[in-house]
């Protein structure tokens, strides 16, 4: 084991318990390998739900349903959640997993982001993006639209592994356009006159945006 795993481990170990319903929906999704957020990001996520106390999120890539839910557990069940998924049989799994935990709380919307996000017209106070990495940039002008003046954004997987920080050629041909498009988008938040942007080097790493109030 590494430092850097220890140094995850370590900070999973600290971690406040969940409740066995939510639990055994992360150990599924794990034992089932559907790719779902690490513990260093339901951190974050459970520290912005508590402290920034957000009323609407938005997220972008469901899987089965499990950190939509965390988000919801942390909120003591007062957050309202839009949720976006296009794989069929996550979509079924996630129905089930979200209703009968959050009722009707959590709106899981079916089909491709790049689809439902120019139907959306609602003002949120986050948005989550954990979708393809590769779609993160052509999703963020309308994630921005989307995203209230103050409201945060935040992004999961933005190191790829510590891929993104190679030079393309280092990195396996299939993988080269996933990583100039994750280096673009990481240099669009940071850059952007919208965001005021941090990129954490835990998990994947994830960059936690504010956008600007004007
Ligand atoms: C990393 S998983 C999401 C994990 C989830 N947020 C969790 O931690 O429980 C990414 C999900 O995004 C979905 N996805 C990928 N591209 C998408 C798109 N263009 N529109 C909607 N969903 C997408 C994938 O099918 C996958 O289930």
């Amino acid at each position: 084991m590494t430092r850097f795993d220890r140094i995850g481990s370590f900070i999973e170990a600290n971690e406040p318990e969940l409740p066995d319903w939510l639990r055994s929906i992360e150990e599924k999704a794990i034992a089932d390998e559907v790719p779902i957020i690490r513990k260093e990001t339901a951190g974050l996520l459970r520290f912005i739900i508590r402290t920034a106390g957000p009323e609407r999120i938005l997220e972008v890539g469901t899987a089965t349903g499990f950190s939509a839910l965390l988000m919801w557990h942390f909120s003591g069940g007062m957050v309202r959640i839009d949720t976006i998924e296009k794989y069929d049989k996550r979509i079924e799994e996630a129905r089930v997993n979200l209703s009968a935990n959050a009722g009707d709380s959590i709106r899981l919307y079916e089909g491709d982001a790049a689809d439902i996000l120019p139907t959306l017209s609602e003002q949120y106070d986050m948005i989550f993006m954990d979708a393809a990495k590769g779609q993160y940039l052509s999703f963020l002008p309308g994630v921005l639209r989307l995203l209230k003046c103050g409201g945060i954004l935040l992004t999961d997987n933005v190191l790829q592994e510590g891929d993104v920080m190679e030079s393309r050629y280092a990195v396996c041909r299939r993988d080269r356009t996933i990583h100039s498009r994750m280096r673009d988008y990481i240099y669009e938040l940071m850059h952007s006159d919208e965001l005021e942007s941090v990129i954490l080097s835990g998990a994947d790493g994830m960059i936690l945006s504010y956008k600007i109030r004007k």
